[in-house]
């Protein structure tokens, strides 16, 4: 931490998590997230219940990352925010209020993109850990794996990154929120699904990996075979699914894992980096984890694996890509408007 090292007010809004943090530099002080409950009873995001959310929660989430900090407003030298992808009405939220608070206090506004800030989750340092906080060199590749995408990433820099695989239907995420509503499993999925998969037999079922072109993936089938084998098991025992639920979970589980490796080990293959990361809400999963880090020793590159609270969205991560932002002084206008739709390169 330098003493030129600006203290960023970051918030994120892009979905159903309200979060703001306070970094100085790279540095997290406060990281607060309000998770929107609301959305468990209707199995997914309602974008309208997400945007009344985000309302009422910034104020009290952003008051309580400057307290816990221990700062007042009056120290904040930039305010940062999510521009998108996401949810309009959810982005607006976070867009505007940001634009007002850069106005009132009369410091630059850093409007940064999602998907980036996911992938630099990597480059936040936690308090007391800056000096032996191994962070990943340039050139690796990352793998983003959350709720609304999964991509192959090459990070050349923090500011120029080229998506080399994508989604082509589904993300994993889908695939785990899609699945848990056939299972009568609560929303957000992938979270139950990791943990009744603790207990279950990965072998019992078996479903099928996707063949899709190269580096691209495919989800949206993987829930469709799902959907067909409760059916079709269902005639035969209407308690197939409490009755099997742990192994069910478990298959499932290791199918997207060992997909999502099959196609990651492609690029590493064709890129040949040194290192290789792993970013997104789907990263906080212990299998995928686990593997991962098997395919790095095996592949003999540095492995990083984010901590659990950088995994899902967080506000830490959109301040870690507005401090790479700062020190090349790309700053946003106010006319800059909330982006549903915004690629990385
Ligand atoms: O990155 P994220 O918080 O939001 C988006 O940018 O989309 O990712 C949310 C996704 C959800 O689909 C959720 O089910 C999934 O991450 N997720 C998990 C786990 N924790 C969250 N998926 C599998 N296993 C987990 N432990
Ligand atoms: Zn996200």
């Amino acid at each position: 931490m330098k003493s030129s090292d600006p203290v960023i007010l970051a918030i994120e809004s892009s979905c159903d998590e309200t979060s703001a943090a306070i970094l100085i530099g790279t540095v997290v002080k406060s990281n607060i997230i309000a998770t929107q409950k609301i959305h468990e009873k209707y199995g997914g995001v309602v974008p309208e219940l997400a945007s009344r959310a985000h309302q009422q929660n910034i104020v009290p989430v952003v008051q309580q990352a400057i307290s816990e900090a221990g700062i007042t407003a009056q120290d904040i030298s930039v305010v940062a925010c999510t521009q998108g992808p996401g949810l309009m009405g959810a982005l607006q939220v976070g867009v505007s209020y940001s634009k007002s608070l850069s106005m009132a206090l009369g410091v630059p506004l850093i409007l940064v993109n999602h998907m980036q800030s996911h992938v630099l989750a990597h480059f936040i340092s936690r308090e007391g850990e800056e000096k032996d906080y191994k962070k990943p060199e340039f050139p690796f590749l990352c793998l983003t794996v959350s709720g609304g995408h999964t991509q192959i990433v090459l990070v050349n820099s923090p500011t120029e990154m080229k998506v080399v695989g994508s989604t082509i239907d589904d993300a994993a995420g889908e695939a785990f929120d899609k699945a848990s509503k056939v299972l009568g499993l609560e929303y957000p999925g992938g979270p139950q699904i990791d943990r009744i998969s603790q207990k279950g037999n990965a072998t019992r079922f078996s479903f099928t990996i996707p063949v899709t072109p190269e580096l691209s993936y495919s989800f949206s089938g993987l829930k469709t075979s799902l959907l067909y084998l409760v059916r079709d098991e269902k005639l035969k025992n209407p308690l197939f699914v409490e009755e099997n639920i742990e192994d069910i979970c478990a298959s499932y589980q290791a199918t997207i894992v060992k997909y999502l490796l099959k196609k990651f080990n492609l690029a590493i293959e064709k890129y040949q980096p040194k290192s290789i990361a792993l970013a997104g809400g789907v990263s906080a999963n212990s299998h995928l984890r686990y593997e991962f880090e098997k395919l790095g020793n095996e592949k003999g590159v540095t492995c990083f694996i984010p901590p659990i609270e950088f995994t899902t969205d967080n506000a830490a991560m959109i301040g870690a890509t507005a401090y790479f932002l700062f020190e090349k002084g790309q700053f946003s206008e106010l006319s800059d408007p909330p982006l549903a739709r915004l690629s990385i390169d």
